[in-house]
């Protein structure tokens, strides 16, 4: 009687310790995705792979010369698959219950499992796979067999286990030497050394790049593990560790077997909820489950391929994020792993939300590679620093060789990073940060957009010759509204920060101002709207949006120019436009109010997009090729959601002030309320509701001086902490930071 208590007592006690996820963050289905790519690509800023891919990838390691450059493929060990088997063979499909298997990604959790019931044996298998959050040198397989109580007998019940690891081919980056065998009699763990082949550019590169593999396991060959029959349950992992030092990946793999399976899951799992407990998370409630559980995921989705914030070691420098993520970096459609203006203009925006540290781990890959932006300058003739579109390991150009036009003439990243710069300083008030990291950038880029552009003296003009938009269905083009408006908008950011950081000879401020001044931006006075470029004709096709960021994110014009712009292009885009160009029609209708068509954009931005069974994104819709796990996309998502039905935006205005704005907020289809928690502002946590238009946002700052609202002409001091609410009614909320 007393054991029958005890063995219930230990059954509540486990429970509490998991709690259950709840079905918004549960991702469960019985058939996997035709296509493996849309598997779920899992991640720790460190490590990153695709469950049942044959890559795992590490950050900053990549292979090949210039524009061959991509990530470095690392065979997926890790790809292991267990079999349940006695002496007369092993269970196959037809031993397996209909709908016995079920895949599942725990997005509150951070892993992935597939669970497997064979009812004619009696017994379940539970296989589960992620890359640690907190020992984020570590990979983790593990599998736990179970005999269910119910089972017939004992006499055919599997007596053991056969694990086989499909790693995929070979790698063609790495030349691996095995430096130790791992034998059981040396104790020690099996360690492969692989060195890149090819350097990126040597200039920026000398070395090849290394890095050691241990395992747990030899894994050479398939393991059989015994299973007593008498033994219920059964459990056995495998740990892999990677890092650039020996030292590094060996102390991980030593410290992870110190922990039993289950505390070292429970630190993956504590790590992973303090993200969504602490650092970030979007409610939505209504009649929106499917939404709800987009959402997670691409959060999840995107959280995979930023570093972890608390590790067990310290990690290394972040190289960034690339649109298909850490986990993905092979294939063309990959983006090969590099960095593009997707970086700052698609994701960052969301993930400063997520905390201050992850938004300057991505923007200190730019200060990194800032010499080689000088460089990439140089060498192509113009002055200051001119970041490369395309960046990888030495941050000089890598645009694929298929497409050299777009490396010519996409000037336009050098000053998306700016205004990404004066963004992030708008939410975030960190002067220190604003003088040591973004200063000198853009700096750089101001003397860059200098050299680049044709003054015209007799008109008092300037102009940029020969690029491209945005819009890449364009080259050769003059003017592009897009490029000339967000370079104005970095170069006054640069003449501002040069005036507070100081010591800035009013020469090179003068320089600044009088190009800004001068760019040409065009418009139509009949139809009042902005041509793409001189000589575009309306209802000329383009490729996805361009001039419409003008309105959100830029915040460079919002008039009746602007609306036009949205009626324009949208009957003259693309079809097959990548989602994130509906996300910002979306975003712009929200904000001009006009609901019907918001809606209809946000529901195009997403629904063909995302894949079912694990709402992995597409970079095209269903039925045109393209790239997987695409962060790019969610990010754009994500902007529509937040930016646009939620209204919240930080920005400089025209007297500079650096503000957090809030607008007539909307909620998407069948959903009731929005509500957003955990949004760094300035040193205060903020958090927002909204509703059909009313929201309500709630602050606390318990270190800096408090806040005061500016509201019209009225100015109100609100101390430190308040919760305001605001109807379509009332006039514009501003809120800035006493100091
Ligand atoms: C990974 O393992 C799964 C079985 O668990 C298999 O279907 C898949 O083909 C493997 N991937 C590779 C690259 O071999
Ligand atoms: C298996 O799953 C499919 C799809 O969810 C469902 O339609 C079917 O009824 C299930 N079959 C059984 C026997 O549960
Ligand atoms: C693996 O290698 C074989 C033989 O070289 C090749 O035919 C196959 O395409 C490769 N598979 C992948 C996924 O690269
Ligand atoms: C590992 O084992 C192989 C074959 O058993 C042997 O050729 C090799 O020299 C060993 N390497 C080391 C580093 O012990
Ligand atoms: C590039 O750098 C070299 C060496 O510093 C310098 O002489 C040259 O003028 C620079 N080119 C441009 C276009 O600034
Ligand atoms: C300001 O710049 C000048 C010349 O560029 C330099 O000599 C001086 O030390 C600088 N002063 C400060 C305070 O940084
Ligand atoms: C939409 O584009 C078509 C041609 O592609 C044109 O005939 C039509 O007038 C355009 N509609 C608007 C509202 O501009
Ligand atoms: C939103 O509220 C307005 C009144 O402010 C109402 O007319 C409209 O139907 C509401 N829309 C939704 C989608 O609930
Ligand atoms: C803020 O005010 C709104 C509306 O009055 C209310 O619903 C919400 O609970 C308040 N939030 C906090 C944290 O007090």
């Amino acid at each position: 009687m007393i054991q029958i208590i005890l063995f219930i007592v230990n059954i509540a006690l486990l429970q509490s310790c998991f709690a259950e996820t709840p079905e918004t963050y549960l991702l469960k289905t019985n058939s996997l995705p035709s296509d493996l790519n849309f598997m779920p690509t899992l991640g720790n800023g460190h490590l990153g792979y695709t469950v049942f891919g044959d890559a795992i990838f590490m950050n900053g390691v990549y292979n090949g010369a210039g524009g061959n450059s991509k990530r470095a493929r690392i065979p997926n060990w890790l790809n292991i698959s267990a079999e349940v088997c006695d002496r007369f063979g092993c269970a196959t499909g037809n031993d397996v219950d209909v709908n016995g298997t079920s895949y599942e990604t725990d997005l509150r959790d951070g892993y992935f499992r597939v669970l497997t019931t064979y009812r004619t044996l009696g017994i379940s298998v539970e296989q589960r796979t992620y890359p640690h959050k907190f020992y984020n040198r570590a990979l983790v397989y593990e599998v736990v067999a179970k005999r269910l109580a119910n089972r017939l007998s004992k006499v055919n019940s599997p007596k053991f286990l056969k694990l086989t690891h499909f790693p995929g081919n070979s790698s063609d980056a790495f030349d691996f030497v095995v430096v130790n065998n791992g034998s059981s009699s040396s104790g020690d763990y099996r360690t492969l050394r692989g060195r890149t082949k090819v350097l990126e550019l040597e200039k920026f590169q000398p070395d090849p790049q290394e890095i050691f593999v241990l395992f747990s396991e030899p894994l050479d060959h398939t393991l059989q593990l015994q299973w007593p029959t008498w033994q219920d349950e059964f459990t056995y992992r495998v740990i892999i560790t990677i890092d650039r030092e020996e030292t590094v990946a060996r102390k991980e793999l030593q410290d992870v077997l110190q922990l039993s399976s289950r505390k070292l899951f429970q630190k993956h799992t504590e790590s992973w909820n303090s993200f969504w407990d602490n650092e970030f998370s979007i409610e939505i409630r209504g009649d929106a489950f499917e939404l709800s559980q987009i959402v997670n995921a691409g959060i999840f989705y995107l959280v995979s391929s930023l570093p972890s914030i608390e590790t067990h070691q310290k990690n290394e420098p972040f190289y960034g994020l690339s649109p298909t993520g850490l986990g993905r970096g092979n294939l063309e459609a990959d983006y090969q792993g590099h960095n593009f203006w997707d970086t700052e203009i698609w994701m960052l925006p969301v993930v400063s939300l997520f905390g201050y540290e992850y938004a300057k781990q991505v923007l200190d890959y730019r200060s990194r590679k800032l010499e080689a932006a000088k460089y990439h300058a140089n060498t192509t003739g113009y002055k200051g620093a001119r970041f490369p579109w395309e960046s990888a390991y030495t941050g000089t150009e890598v645009t694929n060789p298929c497409c050299p036009e777009v490396s010519q003439q996409e000037i336009h990243i050098s000053p998306d990073i700016s205004f990404a710069l004066q963004k992030f300083f708008a939410q975030s008030h960190d002067n220190a940060w604003a003088c040591d990291t973004a200063w000198p950038i853009t700096r750089e880029v101001a003397e860059f957009l200098v050299s680049r552009a044709s003054c015209d003296d007799s008109k008092n003009e300037c102009h940029f010759l020969d690029v491209m938009g945005p819009d890449e269905d364009h080259p050769d083009v003059n003017d592009n509204v897009y490029t000339n408006a967000v370079s104005k908008i970095a170069l006054n950011f640069a003449e501002w920060l040069g005036k507070t950081c100081g010591n800035t000879s009013t020469e090179l401020l003068e320089k600044w101002r009088e190009v800004s001044d001068r760019l040409v931006i065009l418009r139509d006075e009949n139809l009042d709207y902005h041509p793409q470029h001189q000589g575009y004709i309306p209802n000329t096709i383009v490729k996805q949006a361009d001039t419409i960021l003008l309105g959100y994110p830029l915040n460079f014009d919002t008039s009746t120019t602007h609306s036009n712009d949205l009626r324009l292009y949208a009957n003259a885009t693309r079809e097959s436009g990548p989602a994130m160009t509906w996300s910002m029609f979306a975003a712009n209708y929200m904000r001009s109010l006009q609901i019907q068509e918001a809606n209809e954009y946000f529901e195009r931005g997403y629904k063909s997009y995302v894949r079912p069974e694990f709402k992995v994104w597409s970079e095209t819709p269903l039925g045109f090729e393209g790239s997987a796990n695409f962060l790019t996309g969610i990010g754009g998502f994500l902007q529509a959601l937040i930016f646009g039905y939620g209204a919240l935006d930080f920005g400089r205005t025209n007297d500079d002030q650096f503000l957090m704005f809030f607008g007539i907020t909307m909620t998407p289809p069948n959903v009731d309320e929005v509500h957003i928690s955990s949004i760094p502002y300035g040193d205060a946590k903020c958090s927002l509701t909204f509703r059909n238009r009313s929201s309500s946002i709630e602050c606390s700052d318990r270190i800096g001086q408090g806040f005061q609202m500016v509201q019209g002409q009225k100015k109100t001091v609100l101390g430190r902490s308040f919760n305001l609410t605001r109807r379509s009614e009332d006039p514009p909320i501003q809120i800035s930071l006493l100091r």
